[in-house]
């Protein structure tokens, strides 16, 4: 039986913790051992007297925190604060976006470590439930903030989504249908803006169509970005190809074809983004502006409602943690638990071996690129 161990997130702007108190004391229950590092909890609204009360240890640092636990749930991918304490006896489930970060695959093969991230988890329809909960929230962050960077006092266009009598209706375009779409879509169309959608898959364009039947739906193609991305006020990107790297949907050209003061949000940042070029941004520097364009991309959106995002995440990841935490890791595969099937399926790293045959194909790709 694995100790549990959360510790403080240290990206910047991150509030969220991976297991909120009342998940904790599920595990707890359950017979499990959880520790946390002192304060990890606080910018979520939970203080380490609430995580007390619930059986949870609490350790002062970091170090001690890895030291004493072996599976290490966390929420974002291990940065160089938290690196130098994983060891090969470490099991890592956190979001990890190993895909756009070919150097941290290889840091963590080299600590001979086990990651199993988050986003790779897939249900058996091929839907990914943990990463789901955030997706759900940064598309509605991503809706608020680029309604708000087109305030002139933003620098933006002075362009307000909705419209008033009168006046034109702000103009947005949605990369993608998916999870993190269409929950941006619900807040965009909700603002009263022209809205036009954009996927490779009818079947969701036309069940979001049903939801929202205002707004425009397109397969998508690179002469159909180009010709409504042009002329938008904001454009969300929201494309995924599971364990991929994020597919470039707008080219430089059409970006330098936009009206200055529009706005991009690029959410698929933390898969390496959909917009060619686009560098992260961060809570400290939300936007630069290239080319006239405002861009935003910021890899932890849902940081930004740190309690919202830390209670929907601690229920998503429960299940799991639960069936983690109670397995002999090489007997996954062969559970009964679906849980466990999921898990096994989602591992990329196990003791320092790349096994996710996507990152594999990546880094041969790499590899190439050196010869
Ligand atoms: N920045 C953040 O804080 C944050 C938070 C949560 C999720 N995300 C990211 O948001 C992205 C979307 O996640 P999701 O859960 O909505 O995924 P999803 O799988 O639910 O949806 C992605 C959609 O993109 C579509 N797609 C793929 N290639 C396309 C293309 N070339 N053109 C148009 N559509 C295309 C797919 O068909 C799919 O419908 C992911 O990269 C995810 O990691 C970022």
């Amino acid at each position: 039986m694995m100790k549990i161990g959360i510790p403080q997130e240290v990206m910047t702007g991150e509030g969220r913790v991976a297991l909120i108190p009342e998940a904790c004391e599920s595990l707890i229950k359950a017979g499990y051992s959880v520790c946390l590092q002192r304060h990890a909890g606080e910018n979520s609204g939970y203080s380490d007297l609430e995580y007390e009360n619930c059986g949870v240890e609490i350790v002062a640092t970091a170090e001690q925190l890895y030291q004493s636990a072996q599976l290490i749930i966390k929420v974002k991918q291990p940065l160089d604060q938290d690196i130098g304490y994983l060891t090969n006896r470490h099991v890592l489930f956190s979001y990890l976006h190993l895909a756009a970060d070919l150097g941290l695959i290889h840091t963590l093969c080299d600590i001979g470590l086990t990651a199993i991230p988050f986003e790779s988890i897939a249900d058996n329809n091929g839907a990914l439930p943990l990463l789901a909960p955030m997706s759900q929230v940064a598309g509605r962050i991503a809706a608020i903030r680029g309604a708000s960077l087109l305030f002139t006092n933003r620098g933006g266009r002075g362009v307000l989504l909705g419209g008033v009598d009168g006046a034109d209706t702000g103009r947005v375009v949605v990369l993608g249908a998916g999870v993190a779409g269409s929950h941006a879509v619900a807040v965009l169309a909700a603002l009263g803006a022209k809205v036009d959608v954009l996927d490779l898959d009818a079947k969701k364009l036309e069940s979001l169509k049903r939801l929202h039947p205002m707004i425009e739906t397109h397969l998508s193609d690179a002469q159909r970005v180009e010709t409504l991305c042009q002329d938008a006020d904001l454009v969300v990107g929201a494309v995924l190809l599971a364990g991929r790297r994020a597919p470039v949907v707008l080219k430089r050209s059409v970006v330098k074809q936009m009206n200055a003061g529009s706005v991009i949000v690029d959410i698929a940042i933390d898969q390496g983004g959909c917009v060619e070029g686009i560098r992260s941004t961060s809570s400290e520097e939300l936007c630069y502006v290239d080319n006239g364009v405002i861009h935003s991309a910021v890899p932890n959106m849902p940081a930004a409602v740190a309690r919202t995002a830390s209670q929907s995440l601690s229920s998503a990841i429960l299940p799991y943690v639960l069936t983690l935490a109670g397995t002999d890791f090489d007997q996954l595969g062969q559970s009964d638990s679906v849980q466990a099937r999921a898990i096994h399926a989602a591992i990329a790293i196990h003791r320092g071996e790349v096994v996710d045959e996507i990152l594999q194909q990546e880094l041969a790709v790499e590899e190439s690129l050196l010869i």
